[in-house]
């Protein structure tokens, strides 16, 4: 396995692999890799020539209240799974060598945005789409894997490609989750013993919702309802937001809507705090 810090270094490897006519899969990850991020990995060897892995906790994503800071690191572990996993190239820049200037340019994806995280996190997407479409620039892959942990980032990043015209195809995968159904994040380092316990709220309702939205005559807001009761159990759980919207555009549906007559994909998604940890968790349902 190859760790190139540079992007000069990156590409000279990566312009070595092409002529050869290797195809290359990649996973843009933030590091302090977990079982989710090994999923990803896995199925960008099983199905590419040549995987490349992205270890970049990029500032511009985070707000000035949020955990840019303290998020956990540990090169050492990441770097050992990558390689169980079958990755060839490890991409670890620097901050200064991803931004040695401000940058001017932004890339903004509108309307997708303006919901769920994109409503709580002001200019989060911005800067995922930033450092995105560079490393995308960089890696020019042939397929880039992404978690539907994260389905908003997931629709943001496929609405950019087509609107860039990105020569690539987007890969979703499923959310790897604990047994007792917590969805896998780097930030669950951060729950207390009590908080990691009550933080099985968040799957819970998304599984018992999975009944409640065919039962005849529900709606959304009494769908929505009875999510957040389920939620509001945990006595340290603040709910940030949850929303019943259509997927992958993300429009709104209306409280009063029959959620036993929506047709097409939906997304119940979620964000709740333990304390100073925000969690997300979402599912897709097809209703009819
Ligand atoms: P990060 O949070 O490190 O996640 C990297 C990738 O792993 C994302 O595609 C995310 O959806 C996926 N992932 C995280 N937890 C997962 C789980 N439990 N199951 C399956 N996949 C999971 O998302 C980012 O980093 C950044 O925003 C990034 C795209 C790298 C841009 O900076």
């Amino acid at each position: 396995m190859i760790i190139c810090r540079t992007i000069n270094d990156l590409k000279q490897q990566l312009r070595e692999l092409r002529k050869e006519g290797k195809s290359v899969g990649f996973v843009p990850t933030m590091g302090y890799l977990h079982e989710g991020h090994a999923s990803l990995m896995r199925e960008a060897k099983a199905n590419n020539d040549i995987a490349v892995l992205s270890i970049f906790v990029n500032p511009m994503q985070f707000g000035p209240t949020e955990d840019l800071d303290r998020y956990p690191r540990d090169e050492e572990r990441d770097t050992a799974l990558a390689e169980q996993c079958g990755i060839d190239i490890v991409f670890l820049p620097t901050v200064q060598e991803m931004y040695p200037h401000k940058p001017l340019t932004s890339v903004m994806v509108s309307s997708i945005t303006t919901r769920l995280c994109g409503a709580s996190r002001p200019g989060h997407f911005d800067g995922v789409g930033l450092v995105v479409s560079k490393l995308f620039h960089l890696v020019q892959p042939d397929r880039a894997y992404f978690g539907m942990k994260d389905a908003q980032q997931v629709a943001v990043i496929e609405q950019l490609v087509q609107d860039l015209n990105f020569d690539l195809e987007i890969v979703p995968c499923p959310t790897v989750r604990e047994p007792d159904g917590l969805a896998l994040s780097s930030r669950n380092v951060y729950l207390s013993a009590e908080q990691r316990a009550q933080a099985v709220v968040l799957s819970q309702s998304l599984t018992l919702a999975e009944e409640w939205i065919r039962e005849p005559g529900m709606t959304a807001r009494r769908l929505l309802d009875r999510v957040k009761d389920h939620i509001k159990g945990a006595k340290d759980a603040v709910i940030d937001y949850v929303e019943l919207l259509k997927f992958p555009s993300l429009e709104e549906i209306a409280a009063t809507e029959r959620t036993d007559q929506l047709n097409g994909s939906v997304i119940l998604a979620m964000a709740v705090k333990f304390g100073t940890t925000r969690l997300i968790d979402n599912s897709l349902y097809q209703p009819t």
